[in-house]
């Protein structure tokens, strides 16, 4: 049985989805059916199609009562809607179904976990938003709320933490073959950790243990954990609120976070490393989905809380999703490269090898809104190092974004201070790309209205949106020194 408030959606979003016109979203990026999405959610793949569910109020492009969206693919790069797949239409996730997962039961139904929200008194007699972890049973697209939920209550949290931060279920399949659970939880100090569970039959749940703790280091709160395996490490993907800046890793405000290391006896993890996920200034709340061929694939949402003022209230739809990465450690570091088959989607390439310029350079041939670019660039004089080199991209007369580099900080700048935004908000983020680092290989995927710019193979990644109009699509250079450079271009085919 649906219910009348999902029923209510289904017959809104398909409806409203009318009035949006294919020109009016991005080209290869899925956006929000209708109306406002965040974080992806449920991002698995089942019946030899990979689904994709996401945070969507479809009433309107800003955050409200959450729903779950439904979206599908069989190749990760077309995309096609299927119908809301959850509404808070019970009385424990009345104001909000949050983020989760999904996973695959033996008798062959899925399950969905998420966070009901329910706004009850807090001890200071505010209203607080009471956090439990839900399932609803179903067949991929029509599912039922567990008559038992919440599975999760503040029953199952360790002495002092927070029944109000405990949010974003991700499921797993342990090797065992039970199930297991990772939540986001906030201690009595007001420090994120990581919450793991174990299940016979993924309804009933057993408190196992801490996976990972803040200890006063990245933000408060994580949201959205992931934890799996990676070329022989345990990686845990999280999305941290109320960071303090920390060098060019880390920025103010909600950022990504990436604890690399072992998993010791007991689920214990064993942090060896870290690093933000994304330097750019719009990506958050990453999940990742195992392909059937063993790759680890992650899309994020393509916004931060920060800077959603970014996109006019006023449009039909708001928030993206990233493109699917692949995922791979190196020399201790997360690499992400766009999705292999991605690169099936390129025509008309454009080359120009061995261009040797200073100041400002256009070229044949080079320009476009939705396009895929590679630029190798390194010094054009060996005893006279430029100091910046830059490529500004989506330009008319007026607007443009633009990457620059400067070889002797190691410094990659996203700026889009200059596209057209009425909001002053965040327009810049810097990452560092090695001290010294005479070359640059960079590969900048633009769709209508982001750029996803790859850096050193994958090593850094910076994501942003753009909303200046997609007729500016010129491409440029500028150096203020002698650069010598190879670029190939792209035009991303479109059709089904
Ligand atoms: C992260 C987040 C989650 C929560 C959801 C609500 O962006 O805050 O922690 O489940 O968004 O929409």
């Amino acid at each position: 049985m649906i219910s009348q408030l999902l029923e209510q959606a289904r017959i809104y979003e398909k409806n409203a989805e009318r009035r949006i016109s294919e020109n009016e979203r991005p080209a290869f990026h899925l956006s929000a059916r209708t109306g406002w999405l965040n974080d992806p959610n449920g991002f698995s793949y089942f019946g030899g199609m990979y689904h994709l569910y996401y945070q969507y109020y479809p009433y309107a492009s800003h955050w409200d009562s959450m729903h779950w969206g439904h979206a599908a693919s069989r190749d990760l790069l077309h995309w096609e809607y299927l119908p809301a797949a959850l509404a808070p239409d019970m009385f424990y996730d009345e104001d909000g179904v949050y983020s989760g997962s999904s996973i695959d039961i033996p008798d062959g139904r899925r399950i969905l976990m998420y966070t009901g929200v329910k706004k009850v008194q807090g001890p200071d007699h505010k209203l607080k938003e009471k956090q439990t972890q839900c399932i609803a049973v179903g067949d991929g697209v029509d599912f039922e709320k567990y008559v038992d939920n919440p599975v999760l209550t503040e029953n199952h949290l360790p002495a002092g933490a927070s029944g109000f931060e405990f949010r974003d279920p991700k499921l797993v399949r342990l090797p065992d073959g039970r199930f297991g659970c990772y939540v986001a939880s906030l201690d009595k100090v007001g420090g994120g950790q990581i919450l793991f569970y174990s299940s016979e039959d993924a309804f009933h749940w057993k408190y196992e243990g801490v996976i990972a703790r803040n200890e006063g280091r990245f933000g408060r709160m994580w949201e959205c954990p992931d934890f799996f395996e990676l070329n022989g490490k345990w990686v845990l993907l999280t999305s941290p609120q109320d960071m303090l800046p920390g060098g060019f890793e880390y920025n103010s405000g909600n950022g990504t976070l990436c604890l690399i290391g072992s998993l010791e006896e007991g689920m214990k993890f064993k942090e060896e490393r870290n690093q933000a996920i994304d330097y750019g200034i719009d990506f958050y709340a990453p999940q990742t989905v195992l392909a059937p061929d063993g790759r680890r694939i992650m899309i994020g949402w393509m916004q931060n809380w920060d800077a959603c003022a970014i996109r006019e209230p006023e449009s039909a739809w708001a928030g993206q999703i990233s493109l699917p990465r692949e995922l791979s450690l190196k020399e201790g570091r997360l690499y992400q490269k766009p999705l292999s088959e991605f690169n099936s989607l390129r025509e008309n390439r454009v080359q120009h090898r061995d261009v040797r310029f200073s100041g400002h350079l256009s070229l044949d041939g080079v320009s476009g809104r939705i396009v895929d670019i590679e630029l190798y660039i390194r010094p054009g004089d060996d005893n006279d190092l430029f100091e910046k080199f830059q490529i500004r991209f989506a330009q008319d007369e007026k607007y443009y974004t633009l990457l620059q580099f400067r070889p002797r900080e190691g410094i990659l700048k996203i700026d889009r201070e200059f596209s057209g935004s009425r909001r002053a908000i965040v327009h810049q983020r810097k990452c560092f790309v090695g001290e010294n680092t005479r070359e640059l290989k960079i590969r900048i995927i633009l769709d209508r209205y982001s750029v996803e710019v790859f850096a050193n193979e994958g090593r850094q990644v910076m994501t942003s949106t753009i909303y200046t109009a997609p007729h500016a699509d010129g491409i440029s250079f500028f150096a203020d020194g002698s650069v010598l450079m190879d670029v190939v271009k792209y035009d991303i085919r479109r059709e089904v």
